[in-house]
C-alpha cells in the first residue's frame, strides 16, 4: 500500500514537472514581472446600455504571455466583479454559486454604490490555467464577454513578495522516555508550575505560609 501510494505520487511530481517543464519551454524567456492592464486602454468595463462589455478579452489575452509574479490590473467600476478562479466549471457557469473557496476568489466589486471607478490588482501566483470573469448582474456580464482565461507560464518563478513559505514540516513530538529537565522558573503568584513532566497547581497563599 505505502509503496503504491509513493509510486502515485513520485508518478504525480513526474508528470507535474514535465507539464511545467513544457509549460517553461513553450514561453519566451522572460526577464522581469510585468503588470498587464486588462482589456488596455478599454479597462474591465460592461456597459448596461448596450449589453456589451468593453473589449473582446481572450483576443487581448491571447497576445500576451503571462508568467508568475505578474499582475493583471483591473481598471474597472462598482458595476463589475473580479472573479479568479482556477476551476473551468466554475468559469463556465458564469456564477460563484457552487465554487469552492480553495479554488475560487473574489476581488472587490459586488458594491451596491454603482459606477464608482476601482482599481484591482490581481497577481498571478499559480502555474497553468487561470480564468477571470465578472459574476455581476446574475452572470450576465460574463455571459455577455466579460470572461476570458490564461495560462500562466512559470517565467521566473514567484518573487519573494509573492511567495508564501510553506507550513514547516511535522516533526514528532518527544516520546515520553525523554527526561525533560526539571523547570527553573521562580513562583511569582498563582499558575502551574512544571514538575518533572507534570503540571501542578500552586497556590501562592500556601507557598508564603
Ligand atoms: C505591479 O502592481 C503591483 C500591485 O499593484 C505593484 O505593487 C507593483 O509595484 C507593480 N509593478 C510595476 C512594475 O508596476
Ligand atoms: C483607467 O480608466 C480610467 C477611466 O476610464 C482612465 O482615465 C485611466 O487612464 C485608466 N487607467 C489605465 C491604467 O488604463
Ligand atoms: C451600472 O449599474 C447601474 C445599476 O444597474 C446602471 O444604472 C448603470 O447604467 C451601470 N453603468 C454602466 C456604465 O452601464
Ligand atoms: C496581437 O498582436 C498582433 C501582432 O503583434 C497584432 O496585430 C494584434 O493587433 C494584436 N491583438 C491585440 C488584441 O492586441
Ligand atoms: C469546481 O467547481 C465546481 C462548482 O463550480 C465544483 O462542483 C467542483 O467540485 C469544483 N472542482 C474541484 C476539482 O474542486
Ligand atoms: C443582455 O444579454 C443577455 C444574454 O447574455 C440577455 O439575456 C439579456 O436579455 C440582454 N439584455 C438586454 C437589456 O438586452
Amino acid at each position: 500500500m505505502a509503496m503504491a501510494a509513493t509510486v502515485a505520487f513520485l508518478t504525480t511530481v513526474i508528470a507535474l514537472s514535465i507539464v511545467a517543464a513544457a509549460a517553461q519551454s513553450a514561453a519566451p524567456a522572460a526577464t522581469q514581472y510585468n503588470n498587464y492592464t486588462v482589456g488596455g486602454a478599454a479597462g474591465w468595463m460592461f456597459s448596461t446600455a448596450t449589453n456589451a462589455s468593453a473589449a473582446n478579452y481572450p483576443s487581448w489575452a491571447a497576445n500576451i504571455t503571462f508568467n508568475l509574479g505578474d499582475y493583471l490590473i483591473f481598471n474597472t467600476t462598482t458595476n463589475e466583479t473580479v472573479i479568479q478562479t482556477y476551476n473551468l466549471t466554475t468559469y463556465q457557469s458564469c456564477s460563484t454559486d457552487d465554487a469552492v473557496d480553495t479554488d475560487t476568489f473574489q476581488y472587490g466589486g459586488g458594491d451596491d454604490d454603482f459606477n464608482l471607478p476601482e482599481v484591482i490588482s490581481v497577481p498571478l501566483t499559480q502555474v497553468g490555467p487561470n480564468y477571470f470573469f465578472s459574476d455581476a448582474f446574475g452572470g450576465i456580464q460574463c455571459e455577455q464577454g466579460l470572461a476570458f482565461g490564461i495560462v500562466v507560464h512559470y517565467g521566473l518563478g514567484l518573487p519573494p513578495s509573492l511567495n508564501q513559505p510553506p507550513p514547516p514540516p511535522y516533526t514528532a513530538p518527544p516520546s515520553p522516555s525523554v527526561v525533560l529537565p526539571p523547570s527553573t522558573l521562580q513562583p511569582t503568584g498563582g499558575g502551574f508550575r512544571a514538575c518533572g513532566e507534570r503540571l501542578v497547581w500552586f497556590d501562592p497563599l500556601l507557598w508564603i505560609r
